[in-house]
């Protein structure tokens, strides 16, 4: 897929740039957990201060359906280096324009979390003007919430001369690979999103294996008429599933799985599964084989847990994640739980490539494009 997405022209000095950054990030006690994504932004932003840019910074953040303050993120980022950052807590109104007009050569300004105002998601003409009002130019560095039609991502763009970010350009690029693969390539789908059937029948030809795992794989299990017990089964999902899915010969279905029995984990193989158990991991056969297809794989692209990993259900997704950290395949990996996960067991270093996107990543794999690509797309 060929998109025309523009880099910010090395010769522009001193100009004033509104970016969109992702800086919605775990937090606990408002503190930031998991700085990922904001450690992927800090490079872009450095640059453009090096150019004498004056940048004004713009986020959503939400924890738990509730939008808190960016405060401790503009804290955070001061402690990596952007001392003269400044925060202003308003989106719009006099108080930022105030600041923005006061701003000089290298001033960088994050302006108070996009989402308390609600005109950010329903892309209110009037708020994108008041924001691009701030600014001469528009970067986009957010490819992570590029797939919401929020002002902040399509609305401002239309206002003023807008470019992608390089991390959002290189998101692109890395993902891409995924349509044109080196074979053969190894699809490994994880998690319990719905999208995620979608996703499988679009990579069913591209892909020359197929590993499987999480609410999905129970579904598909279910489709085919194994038993599966409790195990927690996407209901709606059931009709959608086609026989080309259900009769793969490319998808691994588990041989052989860790279940919940009264309370217990136990490894058994699935045709043991009794009507009170729930499947919560693959097994070590199944492992196995899934090694097997990772050291034949010269591509292998990877979204979601295999198994249910906050209930300690993790033993297939840890194989999973050692076998590719050794591979000699490039590897893309994403998706917030699989990173989550990567961090904690010290591998996310060991991947060609990790996504900042979940839901993004999802979409652009299942739609082969973004509402932001699609606007930042030069005519
Ligand atoms: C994410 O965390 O996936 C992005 O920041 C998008 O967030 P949202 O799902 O709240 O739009």
């Amino acid at each position: 897929m060929g998109f025309k997405l523009s880099l910010f022209p090395k010769k522009l000095k001193e100009k004033r740039i509104l970016m969109r950054v992702d800086f919605n990030v775990p937090s606990r006690l408002g503190k930031v957990d998991d700085d990922f994504r904001i450690q992927k932004t800090i490079p872009a932003i450095k640059d453009l201060i090096k150019c004498g840019h004056k940048i004004i910074l713009i986020s959503h953040f939400e924890q738990k359906d509730k939008t808190p303050t960016l405060l401790p993120v503009a804290a955070y980022l001061k402690e990596r280096g952007l001392k003269r950052l400044r925060f202003v807590d308003e989106v719009t109104g006099d108080k930022v324009k105030n600041a923005v007009s006061k701003m000089r050569s290298g001033d960088v300004i994050l302006l108070e979390n996009l989402r308390k105002d609600p005109r950010e998601k329903n892309n209110n003409a009037t708020f994108a003007s008041e924001l691009a009002n701030l600014a001469d130019y528009y970067i986009n560095e957010a490819f992570s919430v590029s797939h919401r039609e929020h002002a902040s991502i399509v609305g401002v763009s239309k206002l003023l001369p807008s470019f992608a970010g390089p991390l959002f350009k290189e998101e692109v690029r890395r993902l891409s690979r995924s349509f044109r693969p080196p074979h053969p390539f190894l699809f490994v789908l994880g998690g319990i999103k719905p999208i995620k059937l979608l996703l499988l029948e679009r990579f069913l030809g591209r892909a020359d294996n197929i590993i499987i795992g999480g609410t999905m794989a129970n579904t598909i299990l279910y489709a085919k008429g194994v038993k599966v017990g409790e195990s927690i089964i996407e209901k709606e999902s059931i009709s959608k599933i086609k026989d080309n899915i259900l009769n793969s010969n490319k998808i691994l279905f588990p041989s052989d799985v860790v279940v919940s029995r009264k309370g217990r984990k136990k490894t058994i193989v699935l045709k043991d599964v009794e009507k009170n158990d729930s499947i919560f991991d693959l097994g070590p056969d199944t492992m196995r084989q899934a090694e097997a297809m990772i050291k034949k794989s010269r591509f292998v692209l990877w979204n979601g847990p295999l198994g249910y990993v906050e209930g300690g259900f993790d033993g297939s997704t840890l194989q999973l994640a050692v076998a590719l950290s050794r591979s000699k395949a490039e590897t893309i990996v994403g998706g917030g739980d699989t990173l989550g996960f990567l961090r904690k067991e010290n591998l996310s270093g060991k991947f060609s490539f990790i996504s900042t996107g979940g839901g993004a990543m999802l979409e652009f794999l299942a739609y082969g494009t973004l509402p932001g690509i699609n606007a930042l797309q030069k005519p």
